[in-house]
């Protein structure tokens, strides 16, 4: 194969993704061929295309000359065998294997061998779209995101024997259309929606446990822990019946992994017609656009607060506890057990109300939990046990609001839902590492910029402290029976050895490289 920047592109399907593809490519001064089976649907992006370009000149993101320079380089052709000067192929047609198989064969045979040919599939494994070429070795992953030219990621997927040359002119192509170019190996869900996997099914298992409504669970990821959406507001957004197809084919290809496990209320809300935005009815009801707002517990009034006695399971937990207690001018005992009145503050890691209660051998009754996985800001997340006493609860409400700061209050959890939905997301970035899916550094910019999230899990890990979220799972693990909060063995060595999560192994046996 030749090593050439790929300069004329075919691109076949002109929907969303093939519009989007053809946009950043003709601005970065590549030649497009856009081909669509059904009549009219190619021409018909070409003019979205002119809109598009004159919105963005309007805006005075792109010239004029630009934007007239990129219509130039797009042509529609109504036969696939106009695609024969093209470097590379990239296909954008409809999510269903046989129908992509059957056009890479007609473009197999009608190509040159030396035609690169790219698939934007984001679920199908790009072997099986490769087994029915004869030059399986040309063919690769080139999986856009949407929309195209604000989603900044492609990932650049080798079936098994995509040729590594065809790859690296995939990287170069990627990189010169100024978008981020991510390595995956041909796994189930790329990176992406693999490492997409624990937000949603966590949220759904702690609503599933009654710890928190949804409102709440969205306001502590979306507000405490900058996620730019709540779980439940993105899948309502997206849509079910989007979403749990992706959910449901990750988890079946991977011989139903429980850590990508969904939950069957979605199903219920399937039947139910319940599909988030479109129908008006998800996890929220949709008066006009907008979702029912958070409502906060009105602070109860308390006379006369209790002394407060802490417990945490480490020293981090401990110093942040006090450093708020202090601002809030508590009066905390320092004796090594509660005073008898004491409201007994615990700050656990994994542990739920009652087995952190029972560890520091305290009255359950007077027991409320913290939350400390993150520095304490204006919202304080506490948990109360079923033995809870309600003074004490409203006590520990009303402490926390003195200045001015929310209180959201759980029922008992293993983990308050910031510890288990940032365990299960750094674990599941970490098992992406143990697999060799991805390199770190691959992994934490792909989730960044296509999933949004504030930090990528490995490096989000180490600012948590990779220590703190092993025994968060392991806790977990042990406490529900449930192997989908297993650690993940790149985490637990990592933590025990005291090295970062994104270091990478010093030396790895050839031999041992994953598949
Ligand atoms: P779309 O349904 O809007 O467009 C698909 C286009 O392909 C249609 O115009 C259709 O006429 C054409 N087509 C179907 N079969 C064809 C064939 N055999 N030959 C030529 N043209 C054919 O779909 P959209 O949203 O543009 O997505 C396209 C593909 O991109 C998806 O199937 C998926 O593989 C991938 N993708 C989609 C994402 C999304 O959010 N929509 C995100 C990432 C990847």
């Amino acid at each position: 194969m030749n090593a050439l920047p790929i300069q004329r592109i075919g691109v076949v399907g002109a929907g969303a993704m093939g519009q989007g593809i053809a946009q950043v490519m003709a601005l970065a001064g590549l030649n497009i061929s856009l081909f669509d089976v059904r009549p009219g649907a190619a021409r018909t992006a070409q003019s979205a295309l002119v809109t598009t370009l004159a919105i963005l000149q309007s805006k005075g993101r792109i010239s004029q000359q630009a934007a007239r320079d990129a219509l130039a380089l797009v042509q529609v052709v109504d036969r696939l065998e106009a695609l024969d000067d093209c470097e590379l192929v990239i296909e954008a047609i409809v999510e269903d294997l046989e129908v992509k198989q059957q056009l890479f064969r007609q473009l197999d045979e009608l190509l040159d061998e030396t035609t690169l040919l790219a698939s934007n599939t984001s679920s199908l494994s790009i072997t099986a779209i490769a087994s029915v070429c004869r030059y399986p070795g040309r063919v690769a992953g080139l999986h856009f995101f949407n929309p195209v030219p604000r989603m900044r990621l492609v990932e650049v997927i080798g079936g098994i024997a995509t040729q590594p040359d065809a790859l690296e002119r995939l990287r170069a192509l990627v990189r010169k259309v100024g978008h981020y170019s991510a390595d995956s190996k041909d796994s189930p869900g790329f990176i992406v929606n693999h490492a997409g996997r624990a937000y949603g099914t966590e949220a759904l298992r702690m609503l599933s446990e009654g710890i928190a409504t949804p409102a709440l669970i969205d306001a502590l990821l979306r507000d405490d822990a900058g996620f730019p959406m709540g779980p439940f507001e993105l899948l309502d957004l997206v849509g079910l019946d989007v979403s749990v197809p992706v959910m449901e084919s990750v988890y079946h290809q991977f011989y139903e992994e429980p850590r990508y496990r969904p939950h069957p209320l979605l199903r219920l809300m399937q039947a139910g017609g319940h599909l988030g935005r479109k129908t008006g009815q998800g996890f929220y009801r949709y008066d006009g656009n907008s979702a029912s707002p958070l409502t906060l517990q009105p602070v109860p009034t308390c006379a006369q607060l209790p002394a407060v006695w802490v417990a945490a399971d480490d020293d981090l937990g401990k110093t942040r506890v006090l450093a708020l207690l202090g601002q809030l001018g508590a009066h905390v005992e320092t004796g090594a057990s509660p005073s008898p009145d004491a409201l007994c503050l615990l700050a656990p890691l994994g542990d739920d109300t009652s087995e952190s209660a029972l560890r520091h051998g305290v009255d359950p009754s007077r027991s409320v939990a913290i939350d400390t996985v993150l520095e304490l800001g204006a919202l304080r997340c506490l948990m109360v046990n079923p033995a809870t006493r309600v003074d004490m609860q409203e006590a520990a409400h009303a402490l926390f609001s003195r200045d001015g700061g929310h209180v959201v209050m759980l029922r008992d959890s293993c983990g308050f839902v910031l510890q288990r939905t940032l365990a299960a997301i750094v674990n599941l970035g970490c098992d992406i590492a143990q697999q060799g899916i991805a390199s770190v550094e691959d992994i934490d910019m792909a989730v960044r910029l296509g999933l949004g999230y504030p930090h990528g899990p490995l490096a989000w890990g180490d600012t948590l402290g990779a220590g703190r979220l092993l025994l968060i799972l392991e806790r977990m693990h042990t406490l529900t029976g449930d192997p989908r909060y297993r650690p993940s063995n790149w985490l637990r060595r990592r933590a025990r050895l005291g090295i970062a999560l994104c270091s990478a192994e010093n030396s790895m046996p050839a031999a041992a490289e994953p598949l």
